[in-house]
C-alpha cells in the first residue's frame, strides 16, 4: 500500500508494519494505513448520513467480506439475479476510507441521492456525528483475536511479502499484542462498538463471526430483522446462506486471482495450527485481558 499523507496527517506518529516503513499512522488513538488517514479525516468532516443508510463496520480479517455479501443480499432480496456471481463483495460495498484509492465500487460515497450500504474499518469514536446522531444503522462483526491474527498474518504476507519469506509469526504476534496493526488496538476497537451496541441495541447490531458459523440461520435472521427486511418466505434463509457461503464464493471465477486473498479457510479455531503456547500466553495477557473484562471471547 502506497504511503502518502497531506498536511493534515503528515505530523502524526508513524511506524513500520511488516517491515514496511511508515506504513501505519496513529490517528485518534488507533493505527491506520497511512494512505487512508486523509480519506478517513474527510469522511469524518464531510459525510452526511441518511436515516436509511446502513454502515457495516469491522476490524480487518474478522469476516468483513462475508458480512458484505450477507447484508447486500438481504437488502436486495426480491430483486432478480445474484450480483455475487460476477462481483466480489468488496465491489458491491465500498470501504469508505479506501474507496478513493481502490475505486473498487466506482461510487461516490458522498452522493446522498439514494440510501447507501457502506463499510468502514474505522473505530466508533471517529465516525461522523451524523452517523451517530441519525437513524442510520450500524452492523459490526467481531472475531476471536487469535483467528483474526492468523488470518491477518496470511493476508499481509500476500500483500507485503509476496516474493519473500513470510514475516516470522512471532513478530506478527508482537505487532498484534502492541496494537500496531490496521485498526489496532484490537480490544479498543471491539470495546467501542460492543459498549455502544449495549447502550443502543437499535442502532448497532454486534455480531460474532463464530456465532454466524455455529448458528447461521439464527444470526442471518437477526441481521435481516435489524435491517428491516425479515425473512418471510420458505427457504429464503437457506438460499441466502448458500449464496454467501465460503464454499460457493471461493469457487466463483470472479473470486479467483486478485480476489482469492479474501477467501482462505473460513474456519473457527485455525489458530491452534499455528500459535505456540508462549504466543498464546502473550495474546491472553494483553488483548485477552481487555476482552475478558468485557465478557467477550475469553
Ligand atoms: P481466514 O483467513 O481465517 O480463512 P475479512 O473479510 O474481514 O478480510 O476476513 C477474512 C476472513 O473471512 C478469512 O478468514 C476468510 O477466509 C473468511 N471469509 C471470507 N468469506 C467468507 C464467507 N463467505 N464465509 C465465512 N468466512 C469467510
Amino acid at each position: 500500500m502506497a504511503n502518502s499523507s497531506s498536511d493534515l496527517s503528515r505530523d502524526l506518529p508513524k511506524v513500520n508494519f511488516w517491515d514496511e516503513p511508515d506504513v501505519l499512522t496513529q490517528w485518534e488513538g488507533f493505527w491506520l494505513f497511512t494512505a487512508l488517514v486523509d480519506p478517513a479525516m474527510t469522511f469524518r468532516s464531510n459525510f452526511v448520513a441518511r436515516d436509511d443508510d446502513v454502515l457495516l463496520t469491522s476490524l480487518p480479517k474478522t469476516g468483513t467480506t462475508w458480512l458484505m455479501a450477507l447484508s447486500h443480499s438481504i437488502l436486495k432480496k426480491g430483486e432478480r439475479g445474484d450480483p455475487l456471481t460476477t462481483n466480489n463483495p468488496h465491489s458491491l460495498v465500498p470501504t469508505i476510507e479506501s474507496e478513493p484509492l481502490s475505486n473498487h465500487c466506482n461510487l461516490d460515497i458522498y452522493d446522498a441521492s439514494a440510501s447507501r450500504l457502506l463499510h468502514t474499518h474505522l473505530p466508533y469514536s471517529v465516525l461522523p456525528d451524523s452517523v451517530k446522531d441519525s437513524a442510520c444503522k450500524i452492523v459490526y462483526i467481531a472475531r476471536s483475536p487469535k483467528d483474526t491474527l492468523i488470518s491477518m498474518w496470511h493476508f499481509y504476507n500476500v500483500i507485503f511479502r509476496r516474493d519473500r519469506e513470510p514475516l516470522p509469526l512471532d513478530r506478527a504476534v508482537d505487532f498484534f499484542c502492541s496494537g500496531m496493526h490496521p485498526g489496532g488496538h484490537f480490544s479498543d476497537h471491539v470495546a467501542e462498538y460492543w459498549l455502544e451496541s449495549r447502550r443502543r441495541p437499535d442502532k448497532i447490531l454486534f455480531l460474532k463471526y463464530e456465532e454466524i458459523k455455529s448458528h447461521p440461520k439464527r444470526e442471518i435472521s437477526r441481521i435481516a430483522e435489524f435491517l428491516g427486511r425479515p425473512f418471510t418466505e420458505e427457504g429464503e434463509v437457506e438460499e441466502l446462506l448458500w449464496r454467501c457461503s465460503f464454499e460457493r464464493l471461493k469457487k466463483l471465477e470472479v473470486n479467483k486471482t486478485a480476489n482469492a486473498k479474501f477467501f482462505r479457510k473460513g474456519q473457527v479455531g485455525d489458530w491452534k495450527n499455528y500459535l505456540t503456547s508462549d504466543m498464546e500466553d502473550r495474546i491472553n495477557q494483553t488483548v485477552g485481558l481487555k476482552l475478558e473484562a468485557l465478557g467477550l471471547f475469553f
